[in-house]
């Protein structure tokens, strides 16, 4: 089965921070698989810029280097690729002092061209380039500006940033990615709730007892050093990705994919979020750091080793969350995320109230709570866990199994990165997948307070051998309400 794939109008791709690792290893193999799927009107064209003083014929070099290097080789059809280089030239810009502007805004030239400007470069380098693009005139009604985050480290200097953009872009102009909207699988969430009858009725506190959102990944620090230490599991982790999924999944439905209708029920959740003050967080938050251990069969080094001095920034965090309102009063939403854990898996599991009274004997056995699993990562799919009957004779015994929905099976095609269905939703000026400005400070407005809490109590990040599933205190998180983690295998 394939999907229709429809061109959109041709557009100028202007990537800040070209030659860095996202264009190398998201932005132009996502742009290189929109050209191999004729998504590409002409005279569609990606200029990539950044200090370097690179040739145009360097930069398509970089390019076809990144497409060889991150596309599936089966999926690099060597005409397509020339095509794709064909597209790219380069400027050489710097951020800071504006050099370089007047050439991007040769090579752009005049038109009436849809434009994005993508900025791959650090948080600190937005005004400056958003500011230099209004004061070179590069801004036309047709342009938007997409910024990665972290967009900010606490509420105050999220609203400082955006306030730089916004005194030069309109809020319709602004894209704030968050790639985990762009997952096929998180999107799903939206059709899984709003293209069938079946869950929308139960999806309240009367028949969900809890909802777990995991986030579980393998990699250790990798080479962000300086980035993660400072910002730690919550802010790189918690603040954006996991509370979109958590918006998601408790949002009332939209009336529309308006980008608007459904960024207004995201942000009734957001602002419904309990707070989580200095004397809930010892209960209701567990921080973590993973130490030497075993990951994908060899050992690994512990954070601080890896870090080369010590730190008490948290690799992991669990969360008990809560939204105060009549949908989901009293059903908690227990959120965890970690780097070095046991496996890489993220995963939405709802589970809903236990039956009110059995008609079985003991024999039958346990009967479990239904549980809905959504898989986002690996193996995408859904799985409906549902109690049935043993086959065969000797009485009436139970037994739980999976309906099971896995989309490689039933889809045969593959499933795009997020990056490429988002930079097209850009282009087409669809911001549905994107995160407005309220969003994005009423997330940190509930991220604030844990981390003054964590602060002031000095709660300390608690050890966890690296290829396990976290502190043992965030096991306890759960188990106290007299419930456990699921299983993610
Ligand atoms: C990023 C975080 O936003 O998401 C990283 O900064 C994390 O720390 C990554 O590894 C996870 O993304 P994915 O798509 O691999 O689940």
């Amino acid at each position: 089965m394939t999907s229709q794939i429809i061109p959109v109008d041709p557009f100028d791709f202007i990537i800040f921070g070209g030659t860095g690792d996202l264009s190398e290893r998201k932005l132009l193999p996502a742009l290189y698989y929109r050209q191999r799927d004729h998504q590409f009107s002409e005279p569609t064209r990606i200029i990539g810029t950044s200090r370097a003083k690179l040739s145009n014929e360097e930069f398509q070099a970089f390019a076809r280097q990144a497409v060889t290097d991150h596309v599936n080789a089966s999926d690099v059809d060597p005409k397509e690729l020339e095509s794709f280089v064909a597209r790219l030239s380069y400027v050489s810009t710097d951020a800071t002092s504006g050099v370089g502007f007047d050439e991007l805004k040769k090579a752009i030239g005049e038109s009436d061209r849809i434009r994005a400007f993508y900025l791959a470069v650090a948080p600190t380098l937005f005004g400056n380039i958003s500011h230099h693009l209004r004061e070179h005139g590069l801004i036309t009604p047709k342009s938007r500006i997409v910024v990665e985050k972290p967009i900010g480290r606490d509420l105050a200097s999220a609203r400082a940033l955006n306030d730089l953009v916004g005194s030069d872009f309109g809020e319709h102009q602004i894209f704030r990615i968050d790639h985990y909207l762009g997952k096929e699988t998180v999107q799903n969430l939206m059709a899984l709730r709003f293209a069938n009858m079946l869950y929308e009725p139960l999806w309240n506190s009367a028949h969900i007892d809890h909802v777990q959102i995991t986030v579980a990944e393998t990699v250790g620090l990798e080479d962000r050093v300086t980035y993660y230490d400072k910002a730690g599991a919550l802010r790189d982790m918690v603040q954006n990705h996991i509370l979109q999924l958590l918006c998601l999944v408790a949002m009332e439905a939209p009336s529309s994919m308006n980008a608007d209708a459904v960024r207004d029920e995201k942000l009734k959740v957001l602002r419904a979020l309990k707070r989580i003050n200095g004397n809930d967080a010892p209960r209701q938050t567990v921080r973590g750091q993973y130490r030497a251990g075993a990951s994908a069969g060899g050992p690994v080094k512990g954070y601080v080793e890896e870090l080369g001095r010590e730190s008490g920034t948290e690799t992991f965090v669990a969360i008990k969350a809560e939204i105060a309102n009549w949908r989901w009063a009293g059903v908690p939403f227990y959120l965890r995320t970690g780097k070095r854990m046991a496996s890489r898996v993220s995963e939405i599991v709802i589970e809903f109230k236990r039956i009110p009274h059995s008609i079985f004997d003991e024999s039958a056995g346990n009967i479990s709570a239904n549980q809905l699993v959504i898989r986002l990562q690996p193996d995408e799919g859904v799985k409906q866990f549902l109690m049935v009957k043993d086959p065969g004779p000797g009485g009436m015994r139970l037994r739980q199994i999976p309906l099971d929905m896995s989309f490689a099976q039933s889809f045969r095609h593959r499933a795009p990165d997020a990056y490429e269905r988002l930079i097209m939703d850009v282009v087409r000026g669809n911001q549905t997948l994107f995160m407005r400005r309220d969003e994005v400070e009423a997330a940190w407005n509930w991220i604030d307070p844990i981390l003054n809490a964590w602060e002031q109590n000095r709660q300390e990040v608690q050890g966890y051998t690296a290829g396990t599933w976290g502190p043992s205190a965030s096991i306890a998180l759960i188990e106290r309400d007299g419930r456990t983690w699921h299983e993610s295998n």
